[in-house]
């Protein structure tokens, strides 16, 4: 595949490369752990090993004779620890369950702290306390004795138009499916880190997060302080994929075990303790009836999905939000229910409601196209609208644009429909596709710019780089609007003494980000520009005339700095989206973050893609191979078209993995996952990731948001397990409706 970033097309930005590359490939950039502070004392975690029941006694004896060690904190003398309010997504705790003990909720819960002078005592320890259990019984997954269902349709206010189950019955051609996607777990490469230092009142936590606010908030309500007496540090995050936008119950213990022990304690949890100690995608199931015309116009759609959850807490995706507006369906109805467990409860996971909604979607509409006897392609043109089921348009929309491009660069055409037509000696071929989409939100948020007369500036927000590019891209709006050349820019994220961003979920970072930066930078233009004589004549419109890099007319920085009599500006400017009150930003500075976007509001809001894959199965073994993806994209603008590209190769790499590798497996007699290591959880690795062909077409959008971005980090890995699980199907002439497609389903 070819390497060379994109050559920007209209409405696109310039390949830049990563502003922070060089600290990254150096190991200068600071992680969470990474930070030095002074004298630490090392922490252990200890896990419950039941899921289900009451922690009976733990002997602490032996632990606490391994030389080197502190306190051990656990439910007893931890219950200075304040419960705070579980609120689904949004930067809350990951969970209401809080408690370390003695009572038992899920497996792998936490239920001690040990702390000691190394890292090797703690371990030690942790691995000589006795814990006697008394357990119950639980309730592991769907089907399991003892769950309980409840139907959250109402609450969720989903969508329903028209007469749904009158047109399926009456439907010329109908299509009942059911599907299945596993439960998965983000396992980001930096492992989950908690840092604490007290300096009298006040805490200063280093911890990777999606969002200072939130850490910062839940923290000071964690430990009962003043908000003002927690300082939170992230400025790298080594991969998030939504686990570290919650805040989570260790942050606490550490902070509670740094200040009775008077000194910095830092904890490094490992690997297989990741897979509990905060969220994870959790399993859905989904029963898909859709009526059509024989000539493929679809009268009727209705989605049911379950999704598992804990027991107490009613988190849900419910991505028959997106499901039932992909496509302009004549009728819907959808209905999704929650059923609980005796597990932790889960949270984001990149592209949260889209990527088993829309797989079961997307997988449904090339078994319909089957019956119709209609290239899956055409039956989606048949069905492409601007508008819903209840009449609302989107504020833009390339689907079919997506389509075209990417079919045409894959050579669709050349496909015959025929399952297992086509065929290379031993590998039977098959090609299949489908749709890509995912809300565009955006975000209230704070940013702070300062420019000098010497033409530099610096850009302070504290959002989130996760790895995805947004220094760089905040770095380019700023240089943009200022016109100055990025390399007079520093950008400032990651601290909770920066100005506010949102929690960095739903893709929402560049364009709530962006669009604060931009109202920051138009302040200071037009400052500049109040400097001017009045026969100038230049408007604080016109960037040209600002910074040193901008066209024909150099305009003269250092003149305007002296006329104005100050060496440097500074502007703070807060973005308010549609629909925030004058109390939003006071709460996004407490810690609630507001977002808005999807198809809330006036319009729906959506970006698309089109992806096509190739597979190849070996007729014996019935091994799975994808030598080929094509992914064409449209999202508004976008900043960077080399951080974008990378964005969406990820995400189609992380597609593949959803449709043939990754699963958390459970023990479904103790309600604990058995394959809780990089080694068993399976994801790909080099050589099952051939060509990645990505196209980025072109879309304006001049309603989404102030910058026109519509937020790229979590389209990409929507639609490829479906496009896979057709392929199959075209090369196998075998339906597989339950994620992941591994070979022992195509025997
Ligand atoms: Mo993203 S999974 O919405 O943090």
């Amino acid at each position: 595949m070819s390497t060379a970033a994109p050559e920007p097309k209209e409405n696109m930005g310039k390949p830049e490369p990563r502003i922070d590359g060089r600290l990254k490939v150096t190991g200068e950039a600071r992680y969470g752990s990474d930070f030095p502070v002074a004298n630490p004392a090392y922490a252990f975690l200890i896990t419950s090993a039941i899921a289900k029941g009451r922690i009976e006694g733990m002997d602490l004896g032996e632990a606490k004779a391994v030389p080197g060690v502190l306190e051990i904190f656990y439910h007893e003398n931890s219950r200075d620890l304040k419960e705070i309010k579980y609120r689904p997504g949004g930067g809350g705790p990951t969970s209401s369950i809080q408690d370390f003990g003695p009572e038992i909720k899920y497996g792998g819960q936490i239920i001690a702290l040990v702390v000691a002078e190394t890292f090797e005592a703690a371990r030690e320890a942790a691995h000589k306390v006795q814990v006697t259990y008394h357990a119950e019984q639980p309730s592991a997954t769907f089907d399991s004795s003892g769950v309980s269902e409840e139907d959250i349709s109402k609450q969720k206010d989903v969508p329903q138009a028209g007469d749904a189950e009158g047109e399926y019955s009456r439907a010329e051609v109908k299509l009942e499916a059911e599907y299945e996607t596993p439960p998965q777990h983000h396992n980001p490469i930096e492992l989950f880190t908690t840092t604490c230092v007290w300096q009298d009142e006040e805490l200063t936590i280093y911890e990777p997060s999606q969002f200072m606010y939130g850490l910062k908030a839940n923290a000071a309500k964690k430990m009962g302080i003043d908000i003002a007496n927690v300082h939170a540090v992230s400025p790298f995050v080594g991969g998030a994929f939504g686990s570290k936008a919650q805040f989570s119950p260790r942050t606490g213990l550490v902070a509670l075990a740094a200040k009775r022990l008077n000194r910095p304690v830092k904890l490094v949890a490992t690997r297989d303790q990741g897979f509990t100690i905060q969220t994870y995608r959790a399993e859905t199931r989904h029963r898909i009836r859709m009526g059509a015309q024989r000539g493929g116009k679809i009268t009727s759609f209705i989605h049911e999905g379950w999704e598992v959850t804990s027991r107490p807490d009613s988190y849900s995706v419910a991505g028959v939000e997106d499901s039932a507006r992909l496509y302009g369906f004549a009728a819907v109805k959808t209905r999704v229910s929650l059923v609980h467990a005796d597990r932790n409860t889960p949270g984001f996971m990149r592209s949260p409601p889209v990527v088993p909604y829309i797989y079961a979607l997307e997988s449904a509409m090339d078994e319909l196209a089957i019956k119709l006897k209609l290239d899956p392609v055409e039956l989606r043109r048949i069905n492409d609208s601007s508008t819903d089921a209840t009449g609302k348009q989107w504020s833009s929309r390339s689907l079919m644009k997506c389509y075209d491009e990417a079919s045409e660069r894959f050579g669709w055409s050349k496909r015959s429909p025929q399952p297992g037509s086509m065929r290379d000696g031993d590998w039977l071929i098959g090609w299949g596709c489908a749709s890509a989409v995912y809300p565009t939100h955006v975000g209230a948020a704070a940013a702070r710019v300062r420019l000098t007369a010497d033409g530099k500036a610096r850009v302070q927000i504290a959002a989130h780089d996760l790895g995805t590019g947004a220094y760089t891209v905040i770095g380019q709006i700023a240089a943009e609007e200022l016109g100055i050349p990025l390399s007079s820019v520093s950008v400032e994220l990651g601290d909770s003494n920066l100005p506010p961003a949102p929690v960095a979920g739903g893709s929402n970072t560049t364009a709530s980000a962006c669009s604060a930066v931009m109202k920051a930078c138009e302040a200071i233009r037009s400052k500049l520009s109040s400097s001017r004589p009045a026969s100038d004549g230049r408007s604080a419109e016109d960037k040209s005339t600002i910074g040193s890099s901008a066209g024909a007319r150099q305009p003269n920085l250092e003149e305007s700095f002296s006329r104005l009599g100050v060496g440097a500006i500074e502007e703070y400017a807060e973005y308010l989206p549609p629909g925030g009150k004058p109390d939003t930003i006071k709460n996004l500075y407490a810690g609630t973050p507001f977002l808005t976007g999807g198809s809330k509001g006036g319009k729906l809001m959506y970006a698309t893609g089109a992806e096509f894959v190739e597979v190849r199965v070996h007729a014996l073994t019935r091994e799975i191979r994808v030598p080929r993806v094509v992914g064409a994209f449209a999202a508004g603008r976008l900043m960077n078209t080399r951080t974008a590209r990378s964005q969406y190769m990820g995400g189609i790499i992380w597609g593949v993995s959803s449709a043939l590798h990754e699963a958390t497996e459970i023990d479904r007699r103790e309600a604990r996952y058995v394959n809780n290591s990089l080694a068993d959880y399976l994801t790909p690795v080099n050589a099952d990731i051939q060509n990645v062909d990505v196209i980025l077409v072109p879309e304006k959008d001049d309603f989404v948001n102030p910058v026109g971005v519509k937020g790229i980090g979590e389209l990409g890995n929507v639609g490829t397990a479906a496009a896979i699980a057709n392929a199959v199907y075209h090369a196998t002439g075998i339906r597989v409706r339950q994620l992941p497609i591994r070979l022992e389903k195509l025997l």
